[in-house]
């Protein structure tokens, strides 16, 4: 449990936040594809916090930057969160991406707001000197977000796709990740996403196909967060787990899609 504050809480997209809290323990523990479960306050009626992810964390600063979707009560209560605010949080938690050994090159994909897991493995890829491509998208240009980070990070191809063809790629970001596994397949050793299910499902038949070994990360509903209520069940070829504990970050063969 961590006792947090506030630093900004801006708008970086179409109802997409960027929150950025004072958190210096967690800044230092917690690993790209964890999550955090945070309490917002403001609704007596609401016990429930909230999973999310990170985008990136400040060692230095103590910092952890957050980046989400308004999409009912809990999120939108959180845009409403000023500097100073504070409140607690439970992390890191869960389990996050597993770089497999001897990793020669990795092809990323991000869609909507599952780009920031993504982002914390590119840089973390950028880190220990593996190449990797992206691909990424959203529903429309003013929702993508991403863009200009994993271009920071040092991404040497990045394939842009919205699904209205506002801008980049008309269609999913998929079609581009099949593309390249189908053509160039044997130069990757590793493929990770996070997005819409059937967006992952999609991404990890292709993976399959190749015969690249796939992770992906699912961010189900989760009401505990600490593997107390099975809420974030998972159907597996081993049975069911709880992508709290379990994931979110799963091999993606044995998830059953
Ligand atoms: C491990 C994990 C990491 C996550 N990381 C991020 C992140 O980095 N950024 C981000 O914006 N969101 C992330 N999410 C999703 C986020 O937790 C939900 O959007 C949030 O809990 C919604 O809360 P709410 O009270 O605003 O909406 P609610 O009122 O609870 O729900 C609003 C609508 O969204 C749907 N919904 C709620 N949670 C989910 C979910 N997990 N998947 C699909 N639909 C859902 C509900 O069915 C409902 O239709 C993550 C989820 C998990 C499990
Ligand atoms: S959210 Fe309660 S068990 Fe996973």
């Amino acid at each position: 449990m961590h006792d947090v504050t506030v630093v900004s809480n801006e708008p970086i997209a179409d109802g997409v936040y960027a929150l950025v809290i004072n958190a210096p323990k967690l800044a230092q523990t917690i690993k790209p594809g964890q999550f955090v479960n945070i309490a917002v306050p403001g609704n007596a009626m609401s016990l429930l916090r909230i999973p999310l992810s990170y985008a990136s964390a400040d060692a230095e600063a103590g910092t952890v930057e957050i980046w989400y979707a308004v999409v009912g009560d809990g999120t939108e209560r959180l845009s409403q969160m000023k500097p100073g605010a504070k409140t607690d949080l439970l992390g890191p938690g869960g389990n996050g991406w597993t770089i497999p050994e001897g990793c020669r090159r990795a092809l990323l994909v991000a869609g909507g707001i599952g780009v920031p897991p993504v982002l914390c493995l590119a840089r973390e890829l950028a880190v220990r000197g593996i190449p990797y491509t992206v691909s990424i998208g959203a529903a429309s240009k003013g929702c993508l977000v991403g863009e200009d980070e994993f271009e920071a990070a040092g991404a040497p191809v990045i394939s842009v796709a919205t699904d209205d063809g506002s801008y980049g790629y008309h269609g999913f970001c998929t079609a581009a990740a099949e593309q390249v596994l189908e053509l160039e397949g044997g130069e990757f050793d590793y493929v990770a996403a996070c997005g819409p299910e059937p967006m992952m499902a999609k991404v990890a038949a292709a993976a399959a196909k190749a015969g690249v070994p796939c992770e992906v990360s699912l961010e189900r509903m989760m009401s505990c967060g600490f593997g107390a209520c099975s809420t974030c069940a998972v159907e597996t070829t081993s049975g069911m787990k709880g992508a709290c504990m379990c994931g979110p970050v799963f091999n993606a063969e044995e998830v059953v899609w």
